[in-house]
């Protein structure tokens, strides 16, 4: 989709975009066109239930002295409530809304959506985002999909009297939507096209933007002795892959790096510890950890962030086969630490504890983050909302966490601790990979990887519930959402740039 930005002047074609307020109240757009066309949009408002609620939508014939198709009215609230979020929430409306009535180009007017606070150009950039993450669509398998299946949306225009400004804007936040684009990609991509080794090739297309990438193969990783990866991998033709990024953005390249860690289960069986068959089919997005850390370095590398920021991938897929691990099996880890590994299904634990054990010993990073879609227990517990979150710093939790509310990539925090750590003691190895009993699933998978982690700050983000939408939302269509892409790139800019 394009978007521009052009200085106010009147559209001569597709739909014009214009806000209003709560209880009615018209926007200085709206207002002129009610003005000069004989109580146009006041009339429609009188004659519809539209009240100016944020994200309604009120489609008016436009008048034909007008020369376009239609004006919209778009509901933006109480403009003392708005927030960043919700301006992209606005173009992500237009996108969806437009799209049902087959029109193919829009306009909008900024002028007066802004909210207090936030710039002008940024506020019109905002809008453009949200339209282009909305405008999202993975069809690429769709062969044979009818006109009236295909989206028609394909150019929006920025109404601004600060076109320069918004453009610059807009620049940073489009590579932003690249990484976010290029994660929900590989989370769509089926487990028959995206398994470690494809996936390690695309990441290699990061190089240029300037990344360092890495790839470690299965050889590479015996001599180093990633015994708890590679169990995890044994029961498939498709062998497993560490792949690690490396972006040096920062002025000094000596300070010590951010690293981020991703859970890439390319498709999860549960291996012999088998899973029910239906909705097994889900289980081909159990990468979404590595493929959001995949998109946050294409996005930081691609804005040119002023960082040194590490990411790895720990890479597998998880089958039943002659060769495949066994419940009961005993691995030792690249750590040293040996897990008796009583349930093949709880493997996002193992390869992470690998990975992230690799990630500090040998990048000795001022904090590490790992996002993986680790349990089914933190969906029980938080839903599509929020993700969980676990972590040993305060200070991480705090900037995590802000960082989150204003991409609207929410987290919330669970508790880690010694109790809970007893729970995996076990008397065949130093730790098994599960705990007795099903209570508190989500922080025993949490304390598991804590015992791969020594003195450096350190989260862990279980995203098992927003890695995938089962509805759309303003700037997140249904399906891969790109979770974490936004969040990680905002705590980089926030707090870690020089
Ligand atoms: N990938 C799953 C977790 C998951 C479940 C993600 C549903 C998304 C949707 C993970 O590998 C897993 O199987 N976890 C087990 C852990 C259990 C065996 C301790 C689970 O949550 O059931
Ligand atoms: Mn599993
Ligand atoms: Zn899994």
């Amino acid at each position: 989709m394009k978007i521009s930005f052009v200085e106010p002047v009147l559209p001569k074609s597709g739909t014009l975009v214009v806000g209003v307020a709560e209880d009615r109240v018209l926007t200085p757009a709206a207002a002129l066109l009610d003005h000069d066309y004989d109580g146009i949009v006041q009339r429609a408002i009188a004659a519809s239930r539209f009240t100016g609620k944020r994200d309604q939508t009120l489609a008016i014939l436009a008048p034909p002295s007008l020369g376009i198709a239609r004006i919209l009215l778009l509901g933006i609230g109480k403009p003392a409530e708005l927030e960043t979020t919700h301006l992209e929430g606005f173009g992500g409306v237009v996108v969806s809304t437009l799209n049902t009535f087959g029109e193919t180009e829009a306009t909008i007017d900024a002028a007066g959506l802004g909210p207090l606070g936030v710039a002008a150009p940024q506020a019109a950039a905002s809008i453009g985002f949200g339209a282009s993450l909305r405008s999202y669509r993975f069809d690429k398998y769709r062969t044979r999909e009818k006109p009236e299946q295909k989206a028609t949306f394909k150019k929006l225009s920025i109404l601004t009297t600060a076109v320069a400004a918004s453009r610059k804007a807009f620049g940073s936040l489009d590579k932003i939507a690249q990484g976010v684009v290029a994660t929900r990609d590989v989370v769509s991509e089926p487990a028959n096209v995206i398994y470690p080794e494809t996936f390690a090739e695309k990441v290699i297309e990061l190089r240029e933007l300037g990344v360092d990438v890495e790839v470690l193969d299965e050889k590479k990783l015996k001599k180093l002795g990633f015994g708890a990866l590679l169990g995890v991998g044994q029961g498939s033709v498709r062998p497993p892959r560490l792949v690690i990024m490396r972006w040096y953005g920062a002025k000094d390249k000596l300070t010590a790096p951010l690293a981020f860690v991703g859970k890439g289960i390319t498709f999860d069986t549960g291996g012999i510890s088998l899973k029910p068959g239906p909705g097994m089919e889900d289980m081909k997005w159990d990468m979404a950890g590595a493929g959001a850390v995949f998109g946050a370095m294409k996005a930081i590398a691609g804005r040119k962030a002023k960082a040194n920021v590490i990411g790895v991938l720990a890479l597998a897929e998880n089958m039943p086969d002659g060769n495949a691990q066994r419940p009961g099996d005993i691995v030792t880890s690249l750590s040293g630490q040996t897990i008796e590994v009583l349930n093949t299904d709880a493997e996002g634990r193992l390869v992470l504890a690998d990975a992230l054990w690799f990630t500090q010993d040998r990048f000795k990073p001022r904090l590490m983050i790992d996002l993986a879609t680790l349990t089914g227990a933190v969906i029980v517990a938080l839903g599509s909302e929020y993700a969980g979150l676990f972590s040993n710093s305060d200070e991480l939790v705090e900037r995590l966490q802000l960082s989150g509310k204003a991409v609207g990539e929410n987290l919330w925090r669970l508790p880690l601790g010694d109790s809970y750590d007893r729970e995996i003691d076990c008397d065949a190895a130093d730790m098994k990979n599960i705990s007795s009993g099903r209570e508190a699933g989500s922080t025993i998978g949490a304390v598991f990887l804590q015992r791969f982690v020594n003195s450096v700050p350190w989260a862990h983000l279980d995203i098992a519930g927003v890695a995938w939408s089962k509805k759309d939302k303003p700037t997140v269509p249904k399906g891969a959402t790109g979770y974490g892409v936004r969040l990680l790139d905002r705590l980089v800019a926030q707090y870690y740039e020089d």
